[in-house]
Formats: C-alpha cells, structure tokens, sequence
C-alpha cells in the first residue's frame, strides 16, 4: 500500500479557532466589528508597536505601506533578489522601480553592503525581508535608511515571531508587513496586516485600506482614492486564537526544524539553514536546504513527488522570472550569488504537525534521490 503524501504545508486550526469563528457567524456582524479591533489591538502588543492595522493580504499591506510613505512614480525601492514576487509585484503597483539586490548567502537575506551600493539620487525606499522567518540584519540597515534618509518597511510576513537582539522583528521600520497565508506560522486563510508607530501612518493605511473613508464618516464619503483591502471578522476570530497560540506554534515547528536539522546532518553536500544565529530569534516559516552542486533539483523534486512527498522552489529570483525579463532587464542586473544559491534551494515538507515518522520518510527519499541525481 501506497503511504500517504506528506503536503508541503498544512495549517492547524483547533476547536477553539473553529469555535471563534462560528461565533462571529452567529453574531451577523462579519466585518469592521469587534474582532478586528480586538485583533489589531494583539497584534500591535505582540510586536511592541503602536498600531496594527489588518489587511486582506501581505500584498495589500505592501502597497498601502509604499503608498502610506509616499512611495510612487520614477523612485526607487530596493529589495532583495532572492524573495517572493509580491514584494516587486507591490513596487510595481505604486509604479516605482524595483532595484533587486543580493543577498547574504549565510542568511538568503539582504546583504547591508549590497543595499548601500544600489542607493541612487532616486532611491525612496528599502523593503527588508525577513527571508524564511531568519531576521535580516535590521540594524544596519536603519543606519543606511537614516543615513541616506530612506524610507524603511520591513516585510516580516514569513517571521512573526522573530527578534533581534531580543526586539521582534517588526518593530525596526517605519512600517513591517505581516503576511496570514495558510502556509505561514499562523493563518487567517487570507490576509495580512501593516505595523506602525505613528498614529498618521496608522490612520492613513486604515483610510486607504476601506475605500479612502475617514473612520468617522459617513459610509458614501471618501476623503480620497483607496482600496477594498479589509479583512474580515471571521478572518480576525481566526488569527486572534492563532495568535493566542504563537508560543506553542512557534515550539512545534523549531522542533520539526531540529529534527530535519539532525536527520540530514549525514547527507553530504547539502546545506542545511541555521538553527540558530547569533542575537538573533529565529521563526521557523519554511525548512529549506541547498541541493549539492550535483545534483539536479527537477529529479530530486520528481523522485520525492512520486513517493507522495511534496517538495516546492523557493524561491526563483526575481529578476529571472518571466514577468520581469519581459520588462526588458528594466530591474534586473547579474546577480551571482542569488543565481547560483536559488537553483540548489528546496524547501520540504514543514507544518506544526508533522510528525517523526513523516520526517524520517523525507530524509530517507532524499538521501536516496540524491545519491541517484548526480
Ligand atoms: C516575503 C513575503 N512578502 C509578501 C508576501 C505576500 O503575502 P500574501 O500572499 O498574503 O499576499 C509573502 C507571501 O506569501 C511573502 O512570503
């Protein structure tokens, strides 16, 4: 008998987030009611900031942070190579233009040096990704942002949970992202939030995030141009009691990371991700290695698929990507160590609940798959 497949990702939803959201679908309230206040109000606790404001996605969150700091036409952003298209994909949303960057090869995050070297007379912004839930090199690059008076957003949708130097991550920029995708640490099914210190961020990413009204308003007036970009009750219920179990969830997958960590150790030539790094916490989103230089990803990745183990790419550079090349290199540059480190990455199954047995399957496929890959 054929075992059952191991999913790349899987969210945890307990009674108690089913519970919360059958409550809020007996109320008749749905949107802009309790939940979301109660929500903001955690997640802005959580992280040590001011406010919270929750959006339909980390993507919404991104573009309402760029246009909340100003970011627009013929300026600059940069960002790292080595991430997911949503981060260029907001950029280009507030038609500005993504100056992708390389990247530190021990943390696949932006390299400060890198940063410094793409800043330009027409440079608005940096957006630091916290690669993988690994903390990127914050303080730094606060030093380049204020040196070169640039704005700063920190995208921590893979790293809730992650701090530096015992701040979260979140807390650094003038504005963070957080991103709930069910294949993050804890999930709304959709949706995201935007993390801010001042009260006139916070009130202009919530105008912008409900059609450009003023709280205060009457529902048909709009004090300027904006977005569908709430979130709903239902969606708040379930990252309230998500958030309410962060330290477990944070506990489970450090554990299925020890646990890859040791199981791996004997396969020569691959690269495992830290486990840990120096003054820096690290949250575990995804379990990625490097494949040795080898072996070939598209046989490793067909041999586990047809073991029933799902393995995924993360990430393809950027700049690579079709959708970028067909804007005749307008962002990209030869980027060495991003086009060299992405085609060896692999990220493998990794949920709260994976389990010893599932893990041991995995290693064991891979080891064999790379001894047949070469
Ligand atoms: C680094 C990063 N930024 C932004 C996003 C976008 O978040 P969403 O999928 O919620 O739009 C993701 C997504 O998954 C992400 O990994």
């Amino acid at each position: 008998m054929m075992a059952a497949c191991i999913p790349l990702s899987a969210p945890d939803i307990s009674e108690a987030e089913i519970a919360a959201v059958s409550a809020v679908l007996r109320t008749g309230r749905l949107s802009l009611g309790p939940e979301l206040t109660a929500f903001e109000t955690e997640l802005a606790a959580y992280h040590g900031v001011n406010h919270a404001v929750a959006v339909s996605s980390g993507t919404a969150g991104l573009h309402l942070a760029l246009l909340t700091l100003g970011v627009g036409e013929k300026d600059e952003v940069i960002l790292p190579a080595f991430s997911f298209a949503a981060v260029a994909n907001a950029v280009f949303q507030v038609r500005a233009k993504p100056i992708l960057v390389e990247i530190d090869p021990a943390t696949l995050n932006l390299d400060p040096a890198a940063v410094e070297r793409a800043v330009s007379h027409r440079t608005r912004a940096i957006i630091a990704v916290h690669t993988f839930g690994v903390p990127a090199e914050m303080e730094a690059i606060r030093d380049l942002a204020r040196h070169y008076k640039l704005a700063l957003i920190e995208d921590s949708s893979e790293a809730i949970g992650a701090s530096i130097g015992g701040r979260p991550a979140g807390s650094f920029g003038d504005l963070a992202i957080l991103g709930f995708y069910p294949n993050k640490q804890i999930t709304t099914g959709e949706g995201g939030a935007v993390l801010a210190s001042s009260p006139a961020h916070a009130a202009h990413l919530r105008r912008l995030r409900n059609q450009g009204r003023d709280p205060t308003a009457d529902w048909l007036d709009h004090a300027e141009p904006g977005y569908n970009y709430r979130l709903s009750e239902l969606a708040c219920a379930l990252g309230r009691v998500q958030l309410r179990r962060i330290d477990e969830i944070l506990a489970l997958r450090r554990r299925a990371a020890e646990r890859y960590d040791a199981l791996l150790s004997e396969i020569r030539g691959l690269e495992r991700p830290p486990l840990s790094l120096p003054g820096r916490n690290l949250s575990w989103f995804v379990y990625v290695v490097r494949l040795p230089k080898s072996a070939d990803r598209n046989w490793v990745q067909a041999m586990l698929a047809g073991r029933g183990i799902a393995t995924g790419r993360y990430f393809a550079p950027i700049h690579l990507q079709p959708a970028w090349l067909a804007r005749n290199r307008a962002v990209n540059d030869y980027l060495a160590l991003t086009e060299s480190i992405a085609p060896r990455t692999l990220a493998l199954p990794f949920f709260n609940r994976i389990t010893a047995e599932q893990q041991q399957r995995v290693a064991d496929a891979l080891r064999e798959s790379i001894a047949g890959a070469g």
